[in-house]
Order: C-alpha cells, then sequence, then structure tokens
C-alpha cells in the first residue's frame, strides 16, 4: 500500500501563487524517491487548472478541496465532479472539519458527496474527526463510527480500495500546532480501522487512514511511522514548497 502524502491549501494562494509553488515543488521533489508514495495537492478550485498542467512529477495529483452532488443545474455557486475532473484533478476531499463546522455541512450531505464523488469517477480522501468537547465527554468511539457509518453507506460496488482514503483529523489539533499524542494517534486510528472492518469488510485492510492535524517536517516521520497511519493530511504546512518537501520525504 503507498502511503499519501497530502497538502490541504484550504483558502490560500492565487493560480500565479500555485504555479510559483508547485514550479518550486516540481524542482524539490525531482531527487526524492516517491514510488512508494502518492503525494495529492488540494488547491482552491480557481487553482486547480492550473496546478494539474505545472505539475509534471507522476507521483503528484490535484485533487478539489470541496463538490456539489450533482452532475449539473441550478446550483449556484457549486462546482460539479464533471467540472473537478476536466480540469485535470483526480482526487476530492469531503467532510472536513471547516466545512462541517463553518459551513454546517452535516454528515448526511458529507455521505452524499463521498459517494457521487466516487460514482462519478473521483477519488476520495473523506475526512472525520472528533471536537474536544466531544473527545472530553467521552465520545470519541461514537462520533467516529456515526461520521464513518454515513459517510459510507451505499458506496459504490464494486470500489477498489486505493479510491477511498479516510483522513482522521481531530478538530482540536487543526491549525492550533497541538499535534495529537502518538497514544491519541494509534488510538482514534485503530477504532477507525476496527469500524472499517465492519462497514467495508475485507477491502478495510487496504483502506488507507491518514493523520491530519498540525503535520510538520518536525513530526511527519514519527506520526508516519505509527500503525494503521498510512499517510498524512497537512495544511499549514504544505502552504510553502520547501517545507512540504520535507515532510514528502520524512
Ligand atoms: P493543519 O491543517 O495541518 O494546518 O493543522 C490540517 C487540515 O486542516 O487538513
Amino acid at each position: 500500500m503507498k502511503k499519501i502524502i497530502a497538502a490541504n491549501w484550504k483558502m490560500f494562494k492565487t493560480s500565479e501563487e500555485t504555479i510559483q509553488t508547485l514550479t518550486e515543488l516540481n524542482t524539490l521533489t525531482e531527487n526524492i524517491p516517491l514510488d512508494n508514495k502518492e503525494i495529492l495537492i488540494f488547491p482552491p478550485f480557481t487553482s486547480l487548472e492550473v496546478a494539474a498542467k505545472i505539475v509534471n512529477n507522476p507521483y503528484i495529483f490535484i485533487g478539489a478541496q470541496d463538490l456539489y452532488p450533482a452532475k449539473e443545474g441550478a446550483f449556484t455557486g457549486e462546482i460539479s465532479p464533471t467540472m473537478i475532473l476536466a480540469c485535470g484533478a483526480k482526487w476530492v476531499l469531503t467532510g472536513h472539519s471547516e466545512r462541517r463546522h463553518i459551513i454546517k455541512e452535516d454528515n448526511a450531505l458529507v455521505g452524499q458527496k463521498t459517494i457521487f464523488a466516487l460514482a462519478s469517477g473521483l477519488n476520495v480522501v473523506a475526512c472525520i474527526g472528533e471536537t474536544l468537547e466531544q473527545r472530553e465527554e467521552g465520545n470519541l468511539y461514537d462520533v467516529l463510527a456515526e461520521q464513518l457509518q454515513q459517510t459510507l453507506a451505499k458506496l459504490p460496488t464494486p470500489l477498489s480500495p486505493e479510491r477511498l482514503v479516510i483522513a482522521y483529523e481531530p478538530v482540536w489539533a487543526i491549525g492550533t500546532g497541538k499535534t495529537a499524542s502518538t497514544e491519541d494517534i494509534i488510538e482514534a486510528h485503530t477504532i477507525i480501522r476496527e469500524l472499517l472492518k465492519n462497514i467495508l469488510g475485507v477491502s478495510a485492510m487496504q483502506t488507507r487512514i491518514l493523520y491530519g492535524g498540525s503535520v510538520k517536517p518536525e513530526n511527519a516521520h514519527e506520526i508516519l511511522s505509527l500503525d494503521n497511519v498510512d499517510g498524512l493530511l497537512v495544511g499549514g504546512a504544505s502552504l510553502k514548497a520547501d517545507s512540504f518537501a520535507k515532510i514528502i520525504s520524512a
């Protein structure tokens, strides 16, 4: 199973800044052996097309940060999987905590988006994770179970396991500088693996589970080496090409 190192650029970078960062990343990754990794970059919609054109490394793929679950129609402001694919992007994020908490997306909508994206031919990184309050109330298991069950209900079949990736991102560790401890990460990833076995059966063992939340060059290697951690989803530290390249080579 190839490890995934993913960059979530959030609402950062114009298309010109995207060109500059990816040109640097092309150079910095030239000599990093990547045959056992997949690198995913999630720029804003406005940079998707230029990003897909500029990356020249066969191990780097582009993805969108969101989608609307319809082919086309009267959905002002929304973007369909067809449009994303036409930009040259192959991946999409669903259920990122900023969309859940700021835009108020619920589990049902995250599920619809995940299923529609997969059925449309996009590969998906579906994000889940608990808030500090939920964790402190002892609800970690229930929150992860609910998010996973609703996100993965009615998956299209057959589905090859490398097309669906889960990202565990504890909300309290995103953009805060507070990385979850290795024990916290192992506990959550073990729970997720067990839940995936119930939902997906045998393909759960081949489903990659990423960790996200204040990943940086200094902690990337240690987190990547933990049991059931199959990659990283990186926000802030992915915005500069040199810092992301260090995480890629961790
Ligand atoms: P962070 O963001 O690395 O800045 O904490 C991670 C994410 O939101 O995907």
